[in-house]
């Protein structure tokens, strides 16, 4: 392998940039980190740069100013719009797949018809140019439905419906996002994340994760970009992720590249654990959030490395080494959210001596304020990671940290992990 980068630009501004920020300072390599356009607590590892996730020229001018050698994209948006393609342009190493590659995230109709076309298990689905389509086809339909937005949507793209009516107000709602729409048969069973670090048709399969989506406790309420997150997942079975990794994970990655993609970057397939086995739900083409606030903390290998190494194209052999460790983040969100909340909302943070053993603060939606203080910037704003022994160990310490977070808008979900936890 290449002796590895010495200045790294991180693209992002969440708790998912601050996990890998965090993560590549922890290299043996100690890189000089940059971030764009970063948050208050990245601010403390990485010289953050105002520019925005999807402002692709403004970025490669930075990471030309800048001397980076390598580029690490967290988000979607800039991946579709082709930041990685105008890096190699500019001959910058980056990770993340270039826009044909990211296409399997930002189109649905797209993922499915790869998945169907090298029979990869899914739910079956249908396409509609728009709403009419899709109510008149809805009209022969009774029951549940999954309605879903084929276009990049922040994660509001996707509607659930328990019945005809419920589906035509999700029709009428997401047509409103523009382009086509997506009626796909609805599946039962626990979700699941699995991420997947690709380069070519080499993969490494990072430790299983499961996400909680919905804002409310119980799994009720609205969907959500993600409100906690915990590693592992005892769902999946050593046994059921061999059939994951032999009926998804490599079909998929094989289909990939089949397809001509030549894909060096995460490829996170959400999962139903259905009766009759994993389906996948969708294809994203980064890394998740929260799931990766998770899942870093239990990697004992340098992430710096293998990002490089599947940057590089030499991930072939690479062997991965976890932490025997649980690891939980619960995300402490504003009042409000994922409808509207208020900003610059002062926010007070214990100092990390003060902090439960194996926690930390992850920032996402934050910034300081004209008087240095740190302020509420976003929908999700801070990320509380705990690594211990157990999970329940984890969901602990995790919970003792969030107490001690001074923010009147403060709203986090008390059941992360519950589930696993009560199975035990
Ligand atoms: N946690 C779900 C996502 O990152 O899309």
């Amino acid at each position: 392998m290449t002796a590895l980068p010495r200045t790294v630009l991180v693209v992002g501004s969440g708790g998912r940039e601050h996990a890998l920020v965090r993560a590549i300072a922890a290299s043996p390599a100690r890189p000089r980190l940059l971030c764009a356009p970063g948050n208050a607590g990245i601010a403390e590892q990485a010289a953050c740069h105002p520019v925005a996730a999807d402002d692709v020229p403004g970025l490669v001018a930075l990471a030309r100013r800048e001397k980076a050698d390598f580029v690490v994209v967290g988000p979607e948006v800039p991946l579709a719009l082709g930041l990685v393609d105008a890096l190699a342009g500019a001959g910058i190493a980056a990770y993340g797949p270039k826009a044909d590659g990211a296409r399997l995230e930002a189109s649905k109709i797209y993922t499915k018809e790869i998945l169907q076309k090298y029979r990869i298990p899914t739910a079956p689905a249908r396409f509609f140019p728009g709403a009419p389509e899709a109510l008149a086809w809805l009209a022969g339909h009774s029951g549940p439905i999954v309605v879903k937005a084929d276009g990049l949507a922040a994660g509001k793209g996707v509607v659930v419906a328990r019945d005809r009516a419920e589906a035509e107000a999700g029709v009428r709602a997401l047509s409103q996002l523009g382009g086509q729409l997506l009626l796909e048969d609805c599946i039962s069973g626990e979700e699941t994340s699995i991420l997947v670090v690709v380069s070519g048709r080499d993969y490494v399969i990072l430790p299983v994760a499961q996400d909680h989506k919905r804002a409310g406790e119980g799994d009720t309420g609205p969907n959500t970009g993600g409100m906690g997150a915990f590693s592992p997942a005892d769902v999946v079975t050593s046994e059921l992720m061999a059939r994951i990794e032999r009926e998804i994970v490599k079909p998929s990655v094989d289909a990939i590249a089949e397809e001509g993609i030549d894909f060096r970057g995460t490829l996170f397939i959400g999962l139903m654990l259905t009766a009759s086995g994993p389906q996948v739900l969708e294809y994203n083409t980064r890394f998740g959030d929260p799931e990766t606030q998770a899942i870093l903390p239990r990697l004992a290998t340098d992430v710096l490395a293998l990002l490089w190494a599947a940057a590089r194209g030499g991930l072939g052999g690479f062997r991965l080494e976890v932490r025997p460790a649980a690891a939980l983040c619960v995300v402490i969100a504003a009042r409000g959210y994922p409808g509207s909340y208020p900003k610059g909302r002062a926010i007070g943070l214990p100092a990390p001596g003060q902090l439960p053993p194996g926690t930390a603060i992850l920032h996402a939606g934050t910034a300081r304020d004209a008087e240095g203080r740190v302020v509420s910037a976003g929908g999700r704003v801070l990320g509380v990671v705990a690594l211990a022994p157990t999970l329940q160990a984890a969901a602990d310490r995790a919970y003792a940290a969030c107490a001690q977070v001074d923010y009147a808008d403060k709203y986090f979900r008390r059941d992360i992990g519950a589930r696993q936890l009560r199975r035990r």
